[in-house]
This record gives structure tokens, sequence and C-alpha cells, in this order.
């Protein structure tokens, strides 16, 4: 297998690097990375006969088809994922969510590459009422941010290749990830970096917004399972199950940090915030025999206990852009 994984200096596309190198060693990986703010090369391989690293962008027809030559699959995770950085300003997520997914698949489709995943969120299904059931593989698409719009946009180019060119694509929906190398700008490893060095910790609303975690790992596992054993053409809900309040979530970290429940602070709520998320994965569960292995309470606890032993990793990117964004984001709130 030759694999290409695009944005693998991110937080998930990493992990999955990482376990395709623990689990499948005759594998070869070539990672197609911008490095945005978002990305880092720490925790990667160095380049050798099994992994090559090609920093380019995947609107870049050139750089896209110089990476993607020879490859067996692609597993396409770059994005601009930040539903916050979205609501500030949207155009690089259309650029790189949209035009970059179009680039990848007319390549994909030049060259001749055989599989193509679009990792996928939950978002795109928009937002559910308490009592509403979980989302299905069939739900509609009803995205309500910028950010999960233009991956919804994206996720309907990548079924009408399918369609319209008889691609073999499989998109993968997956909820909220938490684990290792995660930037401190989503809620948890936001929550753990404040806590670890006394920073007041926002809650946007009411703090009552339900996520259904997972930890990255299962996510990994889970595509690697769609790859190897998904049906062309299908759509695979990944989720844990296990749904939590936010304000459920961050006292967690405080708890396992010993950081004092005083640093939490009530924000305005996000516009448009989306009320909950819940996947209902018994498709995977079922056709392809996966499940999730970690529970909320027991990956969070080794993600605070990473976060603590690595912070030669999170601490450099705290630097003067993050700071800036940190004051626009949260400055006037
Ligand atoms: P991330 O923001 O941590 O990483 C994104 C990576 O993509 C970075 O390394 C960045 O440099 C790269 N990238 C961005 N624009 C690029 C471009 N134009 N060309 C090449 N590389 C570019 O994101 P993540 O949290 O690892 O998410 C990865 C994927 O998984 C995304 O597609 C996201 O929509 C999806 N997803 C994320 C979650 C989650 O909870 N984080 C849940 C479900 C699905
Ligand atoms: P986030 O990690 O940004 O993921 P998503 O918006 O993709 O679900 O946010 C998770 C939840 O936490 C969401 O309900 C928004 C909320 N949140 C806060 O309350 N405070 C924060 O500082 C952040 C970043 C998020």
């Amino acid at each position: 297998m030759r694999l290409l994984v695009t944005g693998g200096a991110g937080f998930i596309g990493k992990n999955f690097i990482r376990l395709v190198h623990e689990l499948r060693p005759a594998w070869r990986v070539t990672n197609l990375d911008a490095l945005t703010y978002a990305a880092s090369l720490c925790g990667l391989p160095d380049d050798s006969e099994r992994y090559r690293f090609v920093r380019g962008d995947i609107r870049d027809p050139k750089a896209a088809a110089w990476a993607m030559e020879e490859q067996s699959a692609v597993v396409h995770f770059a994005a601009e994922s930040h539903v916050d950085r979205s609501i500030l300003s949207s155009g690089e997520f259309v650029s790189t969510n949209v035009l970059g997914t179009q680039v990848l698949l007319d390549t994909a489709r030049r060259l001749g590459v055989p599989t193509f995943i679009q990792v996928s969120t939950d978002e795109v299904y928009g937002s559910l009422g308490v009592a509403d059931p979980p989302f299905r593989e069939d739900t509609p698409l009803a995205p309500r941010s910028p950010y999960a719009a233009t991956k919804a946009a994206a996720d309907l180019l990548v079924r009408s290749y399918h369609e319209t060119h008889d691609m073999d694509v499989r998109i993968t929906r997956c909820s909220n990830n938490y684990g290792p190398y995660q930037f401190p700008e989503k809620l948890l490893p936001l929550s753990i970096v404040n806590a670890l060095h006394g920073r007041r910790i926002p809650i946007y609303g009411d703090g009552r917004q339900r996520r259904d975690w997972i930890h990255v790992k299962d996510h990994c596992r889970a595509i690697l399972t769609v790859l190897e054993n998904g049906q062309p053409g299908e759509v695979y809900n990944i989720g844990a199950e296990q749904e939590t309040e936010n304000l459920a979530a961050v006292r967690a970290v405080l708890r396992e940090t010993g950081a004092s429940e005083d640093l939490i602070r009530f924000v305005s709520d996000r516009p448009g915030h989306d009320r909950r998320y819940a996947m209902d994965a018994s498709k995977i569960r079922k056709e392809l025999d996966w499940e999730p292995r970690y529970r909320f309470d027991e990956g969070l606890a080794q993600t605070v206990a990473w976060y603590q032993a690595n912070e030669s990793w999170w601490r450099p990117l705290l630097g003067e852009d993050y700071q800036a964004y940190y004051q626009t984001q949260y400055g006037a709130r």
C-alpha cells in the first residue's frame, strides 16, 4: 500500500500516520501539508523509505500531482478546521476545504488513484434538540457554521465524483476528537493548556451544549478500517456514543489537572452555536466490526497526562500569532 495523507502535520492526520506506522509497517506514506498555523512536524517520523514529507498546498495542482503519483489511496484530512475562525473569516475555509478537495479529486481521477477517503465531520448534519435521535448516515445535511458548510460542500463534491466518474470514494463523518497533538484552540486542549498555566477557561453561553467526544486513536482506527474494508460510495458515521456537556468536560479537565473551578469564566455565546451533536455509529460497528476502545474519563486522563509531559510541544505554539488570535476571539467577550 502506498498512501497519500493530506494534512498529516495536523492533529488527526499526524495521529493517523503514527497509527499506520505502528500497525502497518510495510506501508509507505506520503504526507502533503502546507504547514499552516495548526501544523507541526513534531511527532512525525523522519523521512525514510516508509515515510516522506512534501510541503505543499492541496489547492496547487502541481503539488497535488507530485505527491499523488503512484499512490494506491488518498486519505484526505487537510482542512481549515476551527469553527470560531470560520466565524471570524470564512474565505480560507471555502478555498482550502472546497477548492482544495476539488483539486485533489481531479488529480486522483487523472492519475487513476484507486481509492479516495474524505475525512469529514458530524457538523455537516447541523444541530440536534435534546430529545432528537442521533445523526444517521441518511440524515439530511444541514450545516450551520461556515466551517460545516464548507465540509458539507466538499462531501457533496466527493459524492458527485462517485456518481459521475465512478470513482471509489468513501466518506467518514466523525464526532469531536480529543487526544495528543491537538492545537490549543479547540475546547479540550485549550482548557488543558489554560488550566496548566492558570489562565481562565472561557465557556460559551450556559455551557450545557453537548458533544460526543471520541479519542483520536479510535477515530484513526475507524478510518483505517474504512480504507481496508469499506465500500465504494458509502458514508460511515464514527462516534463513541459518549455525549458530555461542555461544562462537565471542562470540570473533568480541572479535576485531572488539580486546577481550581474558579478558572471557569462564562462568556458570550458563539453565534449560531450548535446545541448538540450525537452520532449513530451502528453502521460501521455492524458492517465493519469497528468499535471505540477509550472511555471518555480514561482517555481524558491520559490526554491531560500527555499535555503535562509535553509542554515542550505546546508552549512554543502560544506565540504572538496565537495571542493575537486569543485577543480577537476572547478579548471583547
Ligand atoms: P488541524 O487543523 O489540526 O490540521 C489541519 C492540517 O491541514 C494542518 O496540518 C494544516 O497545515 C493542513 N492544511 C490546512 N490547509 C491546507 C492546505 N491548503 N494545503 C495543505 N495542507 C493544509 O485539523 P484536524 O483537527 O486534524 O482535522 C483534520 C480533518 O478531520 C479535517 O478535515 C476536519 O474537518 C476533520 N474532522 C476533525 C474533527 C475534530 O474534532 N478535530 C472531527 C471530525 C472531523
Ligand atoms: P470546539 O472544540 O471548538 O469544537 P466544535 O465547535 O467543532 O464542536 O468546541 C466544542 C464545544 O465547546 C462547542 O460547544 C463550543 C464550546 N467552546 C467553549 O465553550 N469555549 C471555548 O473556548 C471553545 C473553543 C469552545
